[in-house]
């Protein structure tokens, strides 16, 4: 390890020598504090110390780009997305296992293993039966070179760009205890996702509406298999190595040796939970083991792989068609169930998100009764053909939610009735939307119970209304005490009424009284942003205060006009309108405003001033791309010009599509100025082409 890394500063280095060393000795650096992080998890150096050493190697690679290098801890981020996957070929093909669900048949096991090799007593290693994404890793000189999924075992994907962004598998092999890296070396082992993670995952999908993962191994292999290595980038990934398939220059004798030498290149086993067994039945005593923690366990397992230690005994009993005889897959019982859907209701969530459940006939599942299961949207409910009645294939995955995995039509009497999503939340009765792709659903009432807590979080956070010192658990707090229960009650507090509040001393209410105060002017987009109107975000809250005078002109907008807004689409347009046409929507911003809100719009201002039609005449003829001549009409009106169906001496601008007859001709002939599309977008401040349809 060198400690030279530490005291070096890019400024100074000049010369490409000086840079190849310090570059070195950065790389270095970097592996060895990734390994103690990653594979370790026995960090010695801070994060931010981890990252300056990171930075200075960036900015030496970006000045001589000479010294960079396809295994550079830097590589480890994600290159450009590719077309298609490439496929790699095993060296060794990659096996199966052969699968049992009972102890009798691993105790068969053995007893055939001894029969062959005509021994009193085997050893076997005992390792947890990962459920996730089988990888081969292929090092040379220490280099990671191919990284492949298992295909149909002879050949596989091409996954190595996506599979350097897994900050545990190392781009380049270590050498520590003096354990000397193989000239090429092969090994196996399975990538995976951590329970929490999947579940923090699925639920942001959900979110978002993008579709969720039925179970962490879906999750870790869509994960993997990706075009793009940004997208695996973003998604925690993890593995754990169990195999060496080929090494180079190097015997092992056992297979526990082999685990053993794994970590001192760097490569992640499972040190917690991997057991050398005299005899079977140690071996089942760890299966025992593991099937009662297996829910505690961070990550998925299906059950336990038990392999014969002996490398040589390995050989001498060989393989069958597509699994070795020397190994032995003993699997936990299945975690799937068939039962009944009874109802289907739904749940509103923190942010208004409806979501579907189903009310199950209750079913054991791997030892845990199940009586709901989440169908997560329209979509996949719709997709899946799932009906209230269905009988159905449920999965439960350790403390994974369970899910409705398929129905079974077969089974179906008739009485089977199909979904259909609530008009009103039934939390609240406010009207419910859902997106054109049937993914989400919300609630779009702002006052709604369920969503309060979020909303005012959102409503008073920094780059919204930007009231400082009212968060999350002030908050709670104050809708606890029920000091508040609607957004507009905020600014009626009192400093008597907060004094008495745990926490709260006479300088900490005056603070956030003069916080709220301070949030009652701001700009139209601010508040707009803070209404927290589904699909309107930072941006789209510019995009419609650029647009709209004020709100009173927003509230009033038709979908019609908003969608001929530049950058506002369907979704969204059909949004801000429900929004706004809901009456408790409208009851809480004119008692938002009642309360002294008052709303300044600069950006409209800038628009006005430097785009503006005033007074300017147009007259749109032949076909237009971009815009329906509906549209068009809606941008220059809004923008403060005229729109006329003829040609007369007032006309200003002629704008002419494909198709243009007798009027292009009579506004030449006046002299009036003719506009390309083109020409009317850069008008508009809109680069032609970009619109929506
Ligand atoms: S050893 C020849 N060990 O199980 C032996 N496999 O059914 C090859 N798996 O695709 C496999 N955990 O993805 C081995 N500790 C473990 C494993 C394991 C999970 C998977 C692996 C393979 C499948 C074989």
């Amino acid at each position: 390890m060198s400690e030279q890394a530490f005291d070096i500063t890019p400024d100074r280095i000049t010369d490409s020598d000086q840079a190849k060393e310090a570059v070195a000795d950065l790389r270095e650096a970097l592996r060895y504090h990734a390994y103690r992080y990653y594979v370790l998890d026995d960090p010695i150096i801070a994060d931010p110390e981890y990252d300056r050493l990171f930075n200075i190697l960036e900015v030496l690679e970006e000045k001589f780009p000479a010294l960079q290098s396809p295994t550079s801890p830097t590589q480890q981020v994600g290159g450009a997305p590719r077309q298609s996957m490439g496929l790699v070929r095993h060296p060794v093909p990659m096996l199966s296992l052969r699968a049992v669900y009972t102890q009798q048949e691993a105790r068969d096991f053995d007893a055939t293993c001894r029969q062959e090799l005509s021994l009193g007593l085997m050893t076997y290693v005992a390792e947890p039966k990962y459920d996730g994404l089988a990888v081969e890793l292929i090092y040379e000189n220490g280099a990671l070179v191919f990284a492949s999924t298992r295909g149909d075992g002879y050949t596989g994907e091409d996954i190595l760009a996506n599979v350097k962004t897994i900050r545990e598998i190392p781009l380049q092999l270590l050498s520590l205890d003096k354990e000397p890296v193989p000239e090429r070396l092969v090994v196996r082992g399975e990538i995976y996702m951590r329970k929490d993670e999947f579940n923090a995952l699925n639920q942001r999908r959900e979110e978002s509406g993008d579709n969720v993962f039925a179970n962490p191994r879906n999750a870790a292999a869509g994960s993997v298999r990706q075009l793009d290595p940004k997208i695996t980038a973003s998604r925690p990934l993890h593995l754990f190595v169990y195999e060496v398939a080929e090494c180079r220059g190097r015997e092992f004798t056992q297979q526990w040796e082999m685990l053993a030498a794994l970590p001192k290149w760097g490569l992640k086993t499972n040190t917690r939970w991997q057991e050398k067994c005299s005899g079977i039945e140690p071996a089942l005593e760890f299966f025992r083991r593991l099937s009662e923690t297996r829910d505690d366990l961070p990550f998925e397992i299906d059950g336990v792989v038990i392999k014969v230690n002996d490398r040589q005994a390995q050989q001498a009993l060989g393989f069958r068609q597509r699994d070795p005889r020397w190994a032995l897959a003993l699997k936990f019982p299945a975690r799937q169930g068939t039962t009944r859907i009874t109802d289907i209701t739904v749940q509103v969530g923190r942010t208004g998100a409806l979501t579907p459940v189903a009310h199950l006939q209750p079913v054991t599942i791997g030892g845990v009764e199940v009586k709901r299961a989440s169908l997560h949207n329209l979509h996949q409910i719709e997709s899946k053909d799932v009906r209230i009645k269905d009988w159905v294939l449920v999965e439960r995955a350790g403390d994974v939610i369970p899910q409705v995995i398929k129905p079974f039509p077969d089974k179906r009497s008739g009485q089977e009735q199909p979904f259909v999503m609530p008009e009103t939340c039934p939390v609240c009765g406010g009207p419910v939307v859902t997106s054109r792709d049937r993914k989400q659903s919300h609630c779009t009432n702002i006052d709604c119970p369920a969503q309060i807590r979020e909303r005012m979080v959102h409503f008073a956070s920094r780059r919204a209304m930007d009231i400082e010192g009212l968060a999350g658990r002030r908050i709670d707090q104050l809708l606890n005490t029920g000091l508040v229960r609607h957004i507009p009650d905020l600014y009626r507090l009192r400093r008597e009424d907060l004094v008495q509040l745990e926490g709260f001393g006479s300088k900490s209410a005056d603070n956030l009284l003069r916080e709220i105060e301070d949030s009652k002017s701001t700009a139209l987009e601010r508040f707009v942003y803070a209404l927290g109107i589904p699909h309107v975000g930072e941006h789209l809250a510019q995009v419609l205060a650029a647009r709209f005078p004020d709100l009173d002109a927003l509230s009033r907008a038709s979908e019609q006009t908003l969608q001929a807004v530049h950058e506002i689409g369907p979704e969204v347009a059909r949004s801000v309108r429900a929004f706004f046409s809901n009456p408790g929507n409208r009851k809480v911003v004119h008692d938002l405003l009642e309360a002294g809100i008052s709303l300044d719009n600069p950006l409209h201002a800038a628009t006005v001033q430097t785009k503006s039609l005033q007074g300017r005449t147009f007259v749109f003829t032949g076909t237009l791309q971009n815009w329906t001549r509906d549209q068009a009409r809606e941008i220059v009106e809004g923008l403060g010009g005229r729109v006329t169906g003829s040609v007369t001496g007032n006309t200003d601008y002629i704008v002419a599509g494909p198709g243009a007859g007798s009027k292009l001709d009579k506004a030449r002939s006046k002299g009036i100025a003719v506009l390309s599309e083109e020409d009317f977008a850069r008008i508009i401040g809109q680069e032609a082409g970009d619109s929506r349809q």
